[in-house]
């Protein structure tokens, strides 16, 4: 399919996915969160996807909302209709991984959809923040629930009280992205991880993505337990036969993501 505000293609077992407004920094509009919706569930629903890399430009990976669009909304629009808001869940029901390659700005909107996604791998140029107090708003996109849960809330309260940038070596420091590569590294580094996961036993990873996940939610106990259920259940693999006998025999495994 195409897409008026996205590209999309495939290196071997990975989807890329590249949000695609320049000349509005990529600013989130409804009609870009409903084709990004739609390009996740179609790369989510093809079997020869191992992966799914999000990204933007080397300027914007999003600069938020489009706030064009949404100056003029008044509450009661909002809220009868979810403007600006729909859509937006459609990356919590990704099952498989989806890593953000984040350069350039990472803002409101833009930063919560770079946290939505399973990693973050930013470019040495990118900053993160949630601007939207400054033009009267709150996040509201999970800024305020995902930002505090990966970063803590000292420096949590800090970005979204000030509405102030982080840079990509304090995002490191913070713990909001897990590597920082040169901008002209950010695309080989984030496929070379997408390729890495890829060729893995895809139950494995979709089990330990979804187990990760739980860690957000409810309490230790049910989270252990959804674990090793989990941990019980990859022994109905094939896979998980594949990869001990070929570990035993030191030999490659050969998966076959069932
Ligand atoms: C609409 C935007 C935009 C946005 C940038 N543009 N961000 N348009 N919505 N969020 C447009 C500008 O209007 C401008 O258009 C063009 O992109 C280039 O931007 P400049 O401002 O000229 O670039 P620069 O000086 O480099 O500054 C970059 C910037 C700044 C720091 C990122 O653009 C900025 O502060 N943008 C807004 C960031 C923000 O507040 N985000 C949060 C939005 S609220 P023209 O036509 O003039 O060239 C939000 C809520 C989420 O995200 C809720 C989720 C449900």
């Amino acid at each position: 399919p195409t897409y008026e505000t996205l590209l999309t293609r495939t290196e071997g077992p990975v989807g890329i996915i590249t949000l695609n407004r320049p000349k509005q920094l990529n600013a989130l509009n409804d009609r870009l969160m409903d084709e990004l919706g739609a390009a996740l569930r179609a790369f989510d629903a093809d079997d020869a996807i191992g992966c799914i890399i999000l990204t933007g430009s080397e300027k914007a990976f999003a600069a938020g909302a489009d706030i064009a669009a949404m100056a003029q909304y008044t509450f009661s629009d909002v809220y009868r209709t979810e403007y600006i808001t729909r859509n937006w869940e459609a990356l919590r029901h990704v099952r498989k991984p989806v890593i953000a390659a984040v350069a350039g700005f990472a803002l409101g909107g833009g930063c919560e959809v770079a946290m939505m996604c399973d990693l973050i791998i930013a470019a040495d140029n990118a900053k993160f923040g949630q601007p939207e107090v400054k033009i009267g708003v709150v996040p509201g996109a999970g800024g305020t629930q995902r930002l505090p849960r990966a970063i803590g809330k000292a420096k949590a309260m800090d970005m979204v009280l000030t509405g102030r940038m982080m840079d990509a070596a304090e995002a490191e420091r913070a713990g909001l992205v897990s590597r920082v590569v040169p901008l002209d590294k950010l695309m080989d580094e984030a496929l070379a991880v997408a390729l890495s996961i890829a060729s893995l036993p895809r139950l494995a990873v979709l089990a330990a993505k979804e187990a990760v996940n739980r860690a957000f939610e409810g309490p230790l106990s049910d989270g252990l337990m959804y674990e090793r259920r989990l941990f019980h259940a990859m022994f109905a693999t094939a896979d998980q036969k594949e990869g001990m006998a070929a570990f035993l025999e030191k030999r490659t495994p050969h998966f076959q993501h069932r």
